[in-house]
């Protein structure tokens, strides 16, 4: 047997808030089969392959409603990923003439990005609420933020910098009260955090699908809750970020206002939803509280080793009850895109460093501008991957010293 480099083994992977994986066999059949058998545009024809794939989207669609407790399937739109979901909800309740909005320091910028262009042409006006030293959100600090304007409150469930669990039930119900839309970011949290829409008073939920759904990339899907405003493209209502065929009432001059095709413009991602159907079979075989479970036990394995030593910074609480699989730490001495770039090249470990596209995270911990190491297990780490991290990050920051 030859002598591989690490660039050509395979990754020890710790990367999974940016995408799960490896994803399981089944969503790789799931896929393949569709894309053998199955592979037509549903709804957009009356033959049996069209409907057979129409039949593929529904049993995703249904399902993944059912995961976040939403009473009605139609009201579950599928999207290209999770930021796809946040822009349909932002400018979707956004359309409509001037608002406040409130959000957080923790946002990714797929929910700060489209505010903050809204904020600077004018449109809305926004509030952003810190977080305490952990990286939670106080949700009295949101509640003292809202104003008889306020229209809509966006907040990340966790953050995907410090993995930190917000208290979004608390959230809601204060929202609620208040009269305002409340928009949850699911982006690191569905599939293993709980998500009840109804419980939770979450009046839109956006998530994508190949995270800890475990699906492909280019899926996602955001819930448009009944006190969202009706569909309507022209005059008051939730507007459609996209415009296109819907594959039903091709006479419509604009979007046909019905739910889930007005927000769904175009073909969509067949063959990746085939492939997220099957995954959600395997999640719900595996369980989502196991899984974050297990992601707990290897913080809490990682943690136990760096806390108390001085070559490692970590960010977050060390208490892993009310964190997500997601790790942001740094190694004195050394930049952390240097520290990724050694534990790949040198160890094949898959990290993600700098500012993981949530800048705003980075100032309120002091992070920023270079951000974090941010080291994410998933569902398939073993004890044996965590125990090649732990030496090798023993030996970066021996060499960063
Ligand atoms: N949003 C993903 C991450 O945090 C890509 O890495």
């Amino acid at each position: 047997m030859r002598n591989t480099s690490a660039s050509e083994r395979a990754s020890i992977y710790f990367d999974n808030a940016a995408t799960s994986f490896p994803k399981p066999p089944e969503v790789t059949e799931a896929m393949a089969r569709f894309l053998a058998e199955d592979a037509a545009n549903p709804g957009r024809g009356g033959h049996r392959m069209a409907i057979r794939a129409e039949r593929i989207i529904d049993d995703a669609r249904a399902k993944l409603a059912r995961l976040v407790n939403g009473s009605d399937p139609r009201r579950l739109v599928f999207t290209l990923n999770c930021t796809d979901a946040l822009n349909i909800a932002i400018h979707g309740v956004l359309g409509d003439g001037p608002a406040h909005v409130v959000t957080t320091v923790l946002e990714h910028n797929s929910v700060s990005r489209p505010l903050q262009a809204l904020a600077d042409s004018g449109r809305i006006e926004l509030t952003r609420v810190g977080c305490d030293g952990a990286g939670f959100v106080d949700p009295d600090d949101i509640r003292r933020a809202l104003r008889s304007d306020t229209r809509l409150v966006a907040m990340t469930h966790a953050s995907n910098v410090l993995g930190t669990v917000q208290d979004a039930a608390s959230v809601g119900a204060i929202v609620r009260e208040h009269g305002a839309l409340f928009l949850l970011d699911a982006a690191q949290s569905a599939g293993i955090v709980p998500i009840d829409v109804e419980a939770m008073c979450v009046d839109l939920v956006a998530f994508p699908g190949h995270k800890a759904l475990l699906g492909p990339t280019g899926t996602g899907a955001l819930y448009v809750g009944e006190r969202c405003p009706a569909p309507a493209a022209i005059g008051a209502g939730f507007k459609p970020w996209r415009e296109g065929g819907t594959g039903g009432d091709s006479s419509s001059p604009t979007q046909p206002p019905v739910l889930p095709y007005f927000l769904e413009g175009g073909t969509p991602n067949t063959v990746g939803i085939a492939g997220l159907g099957a995954a959600l079979d395997v999640l719900d075989r595996m369980g989502g509280a196991a899984i974050l479970e297990h992601e707990r036990r290897v913080l809490e394995t990682i943690l136990a080793r760096l806390v108390d030593d001085s070559r490692f910074t970590i960010y977050g609480p060390t208490d892993v009850a009310r964190r997500v699989g997601a790790l942001s730490i740094n190694i004195a001495g050394l930049d952390p895109n240097d520290a990724a770039a050694i534990l790949d090249d040198t160890f094949g470990i898959a990290t993600r460093p700098g500012l993981h596209c949530a800048p705003y995270c980075h100032k309120a911990i002091g992070s920023f501008p270079a951000g974090t190491l941010r080291i994410s297990p998933g569902p398939f780490t073993t004890d044996d991957d965590v125990a090649a991290l732990l030496e090798a990050l023993d030996q970066v920051a021996d060499a960063g010293m």
